[in-house]
């Protein structure tokens, strides 16, 4: 699969079947995701998610690139796209070409995400003329939670409402090959993907998107708490628990290692 390929996936403003993303951080989830999605982010929850963080805001240009590249050597089908962390885009377009440049050369990633509507128009222009596509993220935008006050679902103000939907304009104009919307009230979702030519993928939005996307580790259940948007499909956590209590049951009763993971003298 390649950028102009997911761009291409909505005809005249119709996608007949949603385009399926997930976030992944290494290698080997890579090759598992790699074989059912479309796409696989690189996203900077890995914040959280991998740091134990508590926002995105401390992830660094270097953490995602070791995490890019570890994507893109586990991906052989899916379009491999690497966000652009806090405080790496935002001085100027100057500034964010070197960081996605980077970015791209040192992954060999297809394509970055930033976050961003109205305010990053010019730098998605900026990229995009210069060789670099661009997946925008309108919404709830995690990097800006200090200015939003939280991770609320966004749009319940005409004010709002009219912002993002204006951010969603604003990104197409500019060139962005996609956008997230994430956490937004599911009317703004549908009007969006209705208005926009490009592909709309939603997180926290509305059936109806272009496409949908989830923090692997959320859906998989690795986590208690989860943003109410996140449907739990499996319980890896309690999976691990329960393997691991095995484990060190056995092994405090010296029953691991058996004779079949011991080696012997030759008879
Ligand atoms: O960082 C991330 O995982 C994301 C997705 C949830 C869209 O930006
Ligand atoms: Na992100």
């Amino acid at each position: 699969l390649t950028v102009p390929k997911i761009r291409d996936h909505k005809k005249d403003g119709q996608t007949k079947e949603p385009l399926v993303m997930l976030t992944a951080y290494t290698a080997r989830q890579a090759q598992l995701l790699d074989t059912y999605c479309d796409i696989l982010l690189v996203g900077d929850s890995l914040g959280q998610v991998i740091y134990g963080l508590d926002s995105t805001l401390p992830v660094t240009v270097d953490m995602m690139i070791a995490h890019g590249a570890a994507v893109v050597r586990g991906s052989y089908h899916g379009v491999v796209i690497v966000d652009m962390p806090f405080g790496s885009y935002e001085g100027s377009k100057e500034q964010a070409f070197e960081t996605a440049s980077r970015i791209m050369a040192e992954t060999g990633c297809a394509a970055v995400k930033l976050e961003g509507g109205q305010a990053m128009a010019e730098t998605i222009s900026f990229l995009t003329n210069r060789g670099i596509p661009v997946m925008a993220h309108v919404g709830l935008t995690p990097q800006a939670v200090n200015v939003l006050g939280g991770y609320a679902a966004r749009g319940r103000s005409q004010q709002e409402h009219d912002k993002i939907l204006g951010d969603g304009k604003a990104v197409q104009d500019a060139g962005a090959f996609s956008v997230v919307a994430e956490g937004v009230l599911e009317p703004i979702a549908i009007a969006l993907t209705k208005s926009l030519e490009i592909p709309v993928i939603g997180i926290g939005a509305s059936a109806q998107c272009d496409g949908q996307v989830l923090v692997t580790e959320d859906m998989l259940g690795m986590f208690e708490r989860v943003p109410r948007f996140v449907k739990k499909y499996d319980d890896i956590a309690g999976m691990i628990d329960r393997t691991v209590a095995q484990y060190a049951e056995e092994v405090r009763a010296r029953k691991f290692p058996t004779a079949d993971q011991t080696y012997h003298p030759k008879s």
